[in-house]
């Protein structure tokens, strides 16, 4: 057994015999989906096993292209596996609209204030406009955008535009949230105010969460769990858990044991891409 292949071993073991008894919300299982292209046909998952708990984080960090995309759209019902299953609360079917989903982007559209673009899901949903601009207004408020709630999206910075598209996601799903990349175009310092507002607001909201990113230290101080993917087609071929306490703080990642659990993820990341990337020694 190699380092890394002892470091999954142990804790793959710690992770299930730590497993809570918290309902399954989210449940892939042996997920496949296989795109019919021009060239022919393109295996992008195989056979994937997730699973996310109420109230649990989960990260999902693997290569560019692997799928991590494709995989969110399937779990928000806008494309269907090839094979396997995926069931949000112990069902199969109808996940469209049961499942809050965050772009990279955040697409807010410009002729709506940052109230109405947080209250746009919910009136897609058929909430009278009046409810849902109220309890937007009142998650724009615990989001720090007081003040900010009547202004339209180009007046506002990176940062609130991605709190404004994260209003709006958590307004319109149910328990399970999908969040693709959400922080990756921000600047670095705009994504470590963001890493701090979500530390503090992620709990008090009681979601279940999936979250996409590429920066392992991210996913570490975020999320209660990483699921690594392999290089195309994807399958989950490592899982973190990250025992670290909550409430967490950004000075978390100061500790012995985020270092020692950022250089167990990175040397995942790593052995997974490869010595091609980097050509030989
Ligand atoms: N509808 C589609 N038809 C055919 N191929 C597709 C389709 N959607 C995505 N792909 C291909 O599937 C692969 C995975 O794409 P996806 O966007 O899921 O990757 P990703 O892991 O999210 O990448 P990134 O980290 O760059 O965001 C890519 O090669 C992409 O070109
Ligand atoms: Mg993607």
């Amino acid at each position: 057994m190699t380092d890394v292949q002892s470091a999954q071993h142990l804790t793959l073991s710690s992770y299930v015999s730590s497993s809570h008894s918290a309902r399954v919300i989210l449940e892939l299982k042996q997920v496949t989906k296989i795109f019919r292209t021009t060239q022919g046909l393109l295996p992008i998952i195989d056979r994937l096993d997730l699973e996310a708990r109420s109230g649990e984080l989960v990260a999902i960090v693997g290569p560019s292209g692997c799928g991590k995309s494709s995989l969110l759209n399937m779990i928000a019902g806008l494309d269907q596996p090839s094979s396997g299953s995926i069931s949000v609360q112990g069902c199969e079917q109808s996940r469209l609209g049961k499942v809050g989903y965050m772009l990279q982007r955040d697409l807010l559209v410009p002729w709506r204030t940052a109230v109405g673009n947080a209250a746009s899901g919910l009136e897609i949903q058929g909430v009278p406009r009046k409810v849902a601009r109220v309890r937007a207004k009142e998650l724009l408020l615990r989001f720090g955008l007081a003040g900010f709630e009547d202004a339209y999206p180009h007046a506002l910075s990176g940062g609130m535009r991605q709190r404004v598209a994260f209003a709006r996601s958590a307004l319109a799903s149910g328990d399970l949230l999908l969040l693709d990349e959400p922080f990756g175009a921000l600047d670095a310092l705009t994504r470590l105010s963001l890493h701090r507002w979500l530390l503090d607001t992620w709990r008090s909201l009681g979601k279940t969460g999936v979250l996409v990113t590429h920066d392992p230290e991210e996913a570490i101080l975020l999320a209660d769990r990483v699921s690594v993917l392999s290089p195309r087609p994807a399958h989950v071929c490592f899982e973190l858990e990250v025992d670290l306490p909550y409430p967490r703080d950004i000075s978390i990642t100061a500790t012995s044991r985020f270092a020692a659990l950022h250089a167990q993820l990175r040397a995942v990341l790593l052995e997974e891409e490869g010595p091609m990337l980097y050509g030989p020694v």
